[in-house]
Formats: C-alpha cells, sequence, structure tokens
C-alpha cells in the first residue's frame, strides 16, 4: 500500500456514504459481506497507524471517547417547549394571532410527525461531531456524547466536503417499537422489570454508564431542527434547513411535509391520526411550524415557548396514574384475571378507572404494586392496560402483589393447577361471580338471547340478599317475606331463569310491571329457541355458533347429543377433536345432565323440529362446488340444500369434486381448475334437475 493514509481516508468517507445509506436513507447499496470488508480493512490500517486515528471515524462509535457522561453541557441556544392544540379551534386561533402579528397569514407551513422520545441536541465543528448532550431544563443537559455516539443514524462526521464551521441540530432519539418489544421480551425472561413504555426505554437505554448496553438497544434518531448553522448556505426556509440537514447525513423524517394553508394542515393531522398506530415509532401529534424564517423571527417566543410553532396533541393513548388496588375477577370458567382499580385519568379518549392486568404472571414481570405510579395505556377500542410502574428508586413500596388463595365472590380456594398459566376459582357455579358470568353469556345475544335480562338484571338476580336489605323490607310492606329469600339468590343456575315467578320481582329494585312483563316475554321466546343456541349458551369449551351449528345439522336433539361418541362427533365435516372431546366432556358431566334435564323442565325445547318434508338423499356422496351466484338460491340457501339433500359443499375444486356449479359471474380460477381435471361442469338448470333426482343421466358414472 503506497499512501496507507490516503487509503485511511478514502475508507473512512467510502463507509460513512454506507452507513448514510443504510442508516438515515434506509436504502443500502452494497451488500453486508462488502461493507464488512471495508470496515475490517479500515479498522486494520489503523491499528497499523494509529496516529491517523480521528475521533470520527467509523471505527469509534463504541468505547473510543473518553467518557464525560452526564456532566452538564449549556446549549448555545436555548431549547424552548411547545404550545399545544387539541382540536381544529384551537389551531384556528393559533392562526388567527399569527395574522394579528404578521398582518398576513403565513405563506406555508411545514407539518412533522411528533416524535414521542427524547430531545438531543448534536454539536459538528468542522463537520465532526463534538458533543450530543439531552435537553435538560432547556438552557443546560447533560453530556451523552459518548452514548450517543453509538446510534448509527447519528454521523461521527457530516457528508460531503463542505460542512459547516458550526452546526448544532436538535432531533428525538427514540427506541423502534420492535426494538422495544424485543428488549422488553429478552428482560422478562432474564427475569427483569420490563419497561412501560418505548419512550422510557429510550430515555432509559440513553442514560446508561455502559455505552455498550446504549450501543444494543435499538435506538435512532430524527432531526427536526437547526439551532445554529455557521459557516453554512443562507437558508430562508424551515423546509431548506430540513434538505440541508438531511444532505449533510443527518436523518430527517420524510413524513414531514409543507402545507400552503390551514386546511391542509388539518388534512395531514386528520391523515397522521388515522395512520401514525402503523408507523415503526412512537408519535404522540404533529408539530406544525412557519415555513419561513423571517416570519418565525418576526413572530419570536414567548418565555416558554415559540409563537411560530405549536404541537398538535393525539389523544394521549398513555397517561400515569396512581394503582389504587389489585383486585380480581372470576369469569364464566372460573378464571381469575387481575385487574387495577386506578386513580381516574383521561386516556384514549375515555376516564379510566379500571384496567386489565391479564394474569398472575404478568403481574409479576410487570412487577406493579398497590400505591406505585403507573403508566396507563388505552388505545383505540382496545381495553385499558398497565404496562407498569413508573419508579424514581425513592419510594417506600408495598410488598409485591400475591394471587389471593381465597375467591372474593364465593370464598373458594383459587388453585393453579401445575403447569398452567391461569388460576381459577374451585368454587363451580356455587360461586355468584361466576354463575353470573355465565347466565350472562347463557342469555346474551349470541346465546339464548333473552330480552329483558341485562347485565345489571342478572347480577341482582344472582345476588344474595343482605340481611340487612331484608329486614328493612320486613319492616316496610313485605311482613311475609321469608328467611329463605335471604339464604338464596333468586337464580342460581341457567335453568332457574325458566322457573321465575312474578311474585319475586315484587319487592326487587327497579322493576316494573313492564320490565317484569318484558322479562317473562323474553324468557318464553327462548324456550323456543332453535339448538344450536342452547349449546352455544351452555358455554362448552370450543363451542361457538359454527361448531354448534354443525353438530346441530347431524343431530337434532339433545339427547342424541348426548348419545353420540367422541367419534361419532369429530366425524361431522368440520368439527374436529378438539370440539368433539369437549362436548363429550361436558356431557359425561352428571351436573350438567342434570341441568340439562331441569331446562327441559322448564319447558326449553331440547330438539329441532324435524325438516316438514322428508327431503331425498340425492346427493349422498357428491360433492360439489358452486361458483357464482344462481337466480334460485342464495348461497346459504345453496350450501343448506345440499347438506339436506346428503351432499357436500365445498370451496375449491380438486380431484374429489364431483361437478362445479357455475353460475352468473363465475370465479375465473375454479372454471379453469375444472376444466384441467376434467370435472364436469352443470349449469343452474342441471344442478337443479340434480337436487331433484340424483346423478342418473346428469353426470358421468
Ligand atoms: S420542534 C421550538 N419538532 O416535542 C420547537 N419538536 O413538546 C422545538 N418533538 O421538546 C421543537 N417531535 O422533544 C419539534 N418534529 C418535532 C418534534 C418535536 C418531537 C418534541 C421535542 C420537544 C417537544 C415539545
Amino acid at each position: 500500500m503506497s499512501d496507507p493514509i490516503g487509503r485511511i481516508a478514502e475508507l473512512q468517507a467510502e463507509i460513512r456514504r454506507h452507513d448514510y445509506h443504510y442508516y438515515v436513507l434506509d436504502d443500502p447499496l452494497i451488500d453486508d459481506a462488502d461493507y464488512d470488508r471495508l470496515w475490517r480493512e479500515l479498522a486494520d490500517l489503523e491499528e497499523k497507524h494509529p496516529d491517523s486515528v480521528t475521533l470520527d471515524s467509523p471505527t469509534q462509535r463504541v468505547g473510543a471517547a473518553v467518557s464525560e457522561l452526564f456532566s452538564p453541557v449549556q446549549h448555545l441556544r436555548p431549547l424552548f417547549s411547545l404550545d399545544n392544540a387539541v382540536s381544529g379551534t384551537e389551531l384556528d386561533a393559533w392562526e388567527q394571532r399569527l395574522v394579528r402579528l404578521l398582518g398576513r397569514s403565513p405563506e406555508e407551513y411545514v407539518c412533522e410527525p411528533k416524535i414521542d422520545g427524547l430531545a438531543v441536541v448534536l454539536t459538528y465543528r468542522e463537520g465532526s461531531l463534538t458533543v450530543a448532550a439531552t435537553r435538560g431544563n432547556g438552557a443546560v443537559g447533560e453530556d451523552i456524547t459518548a452514548n450517543l455516539r453509538t446510534l448509527y443514524s447519528v454521523p461521527l462526521r457530516l457528508l460531503g466536503n463542505h460542512p459547516p464551521s458550526l452546526l448544532e441540530v436538535r432531533g428525538e432519539v427514540y427506541m423502534t417499537l420492535d426494538g422495544f418489544e424485543e428488549l422488553n421480551r429478552t428482560r422478562r425472561e432474564a427475569e427483569q422489570r420490563p419497561f412501560a413504555n418505548a419512550r422510557n426505554a429510550a430515555a432509559g437505554s440513553v442514560r446508561q454508564k455502559d455505552p455498550r448496553v446504549t450501543a444494543s438497544r435499538a435506538l435512532e434518531i430524527w432531526v427536526y431542527q437547526a439551532g445554529v448553522i455557521r459557516g453554512g448556505p443562507t437558508l430562508r426556509r424551515h423546509s431548506d434547513v430540513l434538505a440541508y440537514l438531511r444532505s449533510l447525513g443527518l436523518r430527517v423524517n420524510p413524513k414531514h411535509k409543507t402545507a400552503p394553508g390551514l386546511e391542509e394542515v388539518k388534512a395531514y393531522v386528520k391523515q397522521m391520526l388515522d395512520e401514525h398506530h402503523a408507523l415503526p415509532y412512537q408519535t404522540d401529534g404533529v408539530v406544525i411550524k412557519v415555513d419561513s424564517l423571517a416570519d418565525q423571527d418576526e413572530l419570536g417566543a414567548t418565555a416558554r415557548a415559540p409563537r411560530w410553532a405549536v404541537a398538535y396533541k393525539f389523544p394521549p393513548q398513555e397517561r400515569e396514574t396512581t394503582l389504587l388496588d389489585i383486585r380480581i375477577n372470576i369469569g364464566r370458567t372460573g378464571a381469575a384475571t387481575p385487574f387495577a382499580v386506578l386513580e381516574e385519568v383521561f386516556v384514549g379518549g375515555a376516564n379510566v378507572k379500571m384496567a386489565t392486568l391479564h394474569n398472575e404472571e404478568q403481574v409479576r414481570l410487570k412487577d406493579v404494586r398497590v400505591g406505585d405510579r403507573v403508566v396507563v395505556r388505552r388505545a383505540g377500542d382496545v381495553i385499558p392496560e398497565v404496562m407498569g410502574p413508573v419508579l424514581t428508586g425513592e419510594e417506600d413500596r408495598s410488598p409485591p402483589w400475591e394471587m389471593p388463595s381465597r375467591c372474593p365472590s364465593c370464598e373458594s380456594p383459587i388453585e393453579r393447577p401445575e403447569g398452567e398459566a391461569v388460576a381459577r376459582c374451585t368454587g363451580d357455579l356455587t360461586c355468584p361471580s361466576r354463575l353470573r358470568e355465565w347466565l350472562f353469556h347463557f342469555s346474551s345475544r349470541g346465546g339464548m338471547d333473552i330480552d329483558g335480562l341485562g347485565y345489571k338484571k342478572v347480577k341482582q338476580l344472582t345476588e344474595k340478599m343482605s340481611k340487612d336489605q331484608f329486614e328493612d323490607l320486613k319492616k316496610k310492606e313485605f311482613k311475609e317475606l321469608s328467611m329463605e329469600l335471604i339464604a338464596n339468590p333468586a337464580i342460581r343456575s341457567p335453568a332457574d331463569i325458566f322457573f321465575l315467578e312474578p311474585s319475586i320481582f315484587e319487592w326487587r329494585k327497579g322493576w316494573r310491571d313492564k320490565s317484569i312483563r318484558n322479562l317473562l316475554g323474553g324468557i318464553e321466546a327462548a324456550r323456543h329457541r332453535p339448538l344450536w343456541r342452547l349449546l352455544v349458551a351452555l358455554g362448552i369449551r370450543h363451542v361457538g355458533p359454527g361448531g354448534a351449528r354443525l353438530i346441530t345439522a347431524r343431530y337434532r336433539s339433545m339427547d342424541q347429543i348426548a348419545d353420540a361418541t367422541r367419534e361419532d362427533l369429530a366425524a361431522i365435516d368440520g368439527v374436529g377433536e378438539t370440539i368433539a372431546r369437549s362436548v363429550r366432556e361436558w356431557m359425561d358431566d352428571p351436573d350438567n345432565r342434570e341441568l340439562i334435564a331441569k331446562l327441559g323442565q322448564g319447558g326449553v325445547s331440547l330438539a329441532d323440529p324435524e325438516p316438514e318434508s322428508h327431503v331425498p338423499p340425492t346427493l349422498a356422496g357428491l360433492s360439489l362446488v358452486v361458483t357464482g351466484g344462481l337466480q334460485s338460491m342464495n348461497r346459504e340457501a345453496i350450501r343448506q340444500t345440499i347438506l339436506a339433500r346428503g351432499g357436500r359443499s365445498v370451496s375449491s375444486v380438486s380431484g374429489q369434486t364431483s361437478a362445479l356449479v357455475v353460475g352468473a359471474s363465475p370465479g375465473a380460477s375454479k372454471l379453469s381448475k375444472a376444466e384441467q381435471l376434467r370435472t364436469p361442469i352443470l349449469n343452474e338448470e342441471q344442478f337443479l334437475a340434480l337436487l331433484e333426482s340424483g346423478p342418473a343421466g346428469i353426470l358421468p358414472n
């Protein structure tokens, strides 16, 4: 090598260019192996010529700088905060103020995603990164140079041959959401406390004593503002500043957009509101800035924030609040689910007082304890969730939560069988909580659909009356009230619903003639529901409406189902082993058989009526595919008709298919498949003939 020093400079520039394309533009020019080769060549040369190693060499990211970690750094210009807007009206008010101050409306705005990470300041002198600092109080931050040097999206040296003599840029360091998930997963595995959200994880990662830890975290940066540019081109617009920063190799978010007026700004906000969930990083709003730098100067700043920018905040999806208590819910199957009782907060567009904690293991891993400050998340329609505690390390914490040993509802022991994730109340349906959840499921829309029996009514009718309530009632109007009433709730099993007497409502709160009549009407209607609804309502594991319909298409009464073997059930097309085993187990439990008998005594129909006329099994042994629309019946009717005549209705053409029935606008792939396999093709008329008289003369033998 004739000029190793020259080669070092060449390799540095080459690697920088590849880093820029890979980490900033996300558009690599060469593959990893070629990149590694360049890197090793540089590292070898630098080892032989230590005097030529500069701090901004690509090899010097980790462990090179003498760490002045966390010593104070005075910012060249103070960092401001941003004023917030939370509605279109507040944006209008912001613009009106601009118009008042400028005497006209600004020509253009720039909209940018508001990144939910932590603000940092990077200083480049003569093109090399000299200092990286946190925002701190806006005037003075902390030195995090050694840590930020480990981020590949932070260039150690700016691109190009004529960097500005001094550049101070601001940006947001964040953790990618994938990186955050992954980090929490490994932390859980290592029995370490997971981070509550990506922002906390980013902040924690940047404030590490050992830069190697920072280097191992999925941190990236978006830069969004220049504080000082000395010795660079004259720029008149913020959008030009962003383009310039990008040309220097700094990572500028490509999602920013100029907008000529507030209408376009609002459209951008609306679009981001819809789309930001899908971004690979966390955002909490849109920052809107006046584009003209002259206008920015003229508008200036208040003590706290510039007048030329505003943050449109999305409704917060995460908030901090106090965890007041951890309680458990007992579900229909007895599963004990811990949930958090919270000091009320407005989050994700609603007031939240309770949030799920999923299960015992999650509480342990998140290590949330009563009295902690916690992060609560409510995103979209998802149920609110406690993410984790926010700890300073100074607080006196209560002991770790433990699953109660007894059910809060029935006091039966709560047990978690070996190897299972879920602890359960062992109290069967003597547990009021379990009974309530089951009854609610039983009478719900998807089950027996009992009109007039909503959650509140179910709750009331499954609760025992308190002694005080009883004494009170007795004193007032109901002298004859018997002690039995407080010993037992009105409903102790789904069957009891069908034995309710109007008299039990007389002295209960919230029942009027109309609601009683409504409920009794609903109960009467429920006696005549098709059998599949009853099967679903019974809450047999794995049996949903689909499975229930398949079973009741084969077996038309509860007796037949109860007599069917597991093999019989599993042989039903679409049912399978899991459902079959579950149904069999349920039917083998004498309590359940008793329940069915009692439902029958209560007048509940335990069989579907026989089909009116006997349908001949003209399609026995045939397997049909229908494509396109038929004149005489819709999709479901076609399916039912084929099934009723002993045939199979399948969705794709194969070697087993007996015929393809073709209606209007058929699927091209089915047709060509059938042609390829020489499957007989029938039109609607031929299909009707087949239904009527079977395959003879219509299909080949
Ligand atoms: S500009 C004077 N642009 O939001 C204006 N800030 O609430 C300075 N932030 O401390 C900020 N994304 O940490 C700006 N595209 C963006 C931003 C952004 C996130 C943060 C920044 C700032 C905070 C203000």
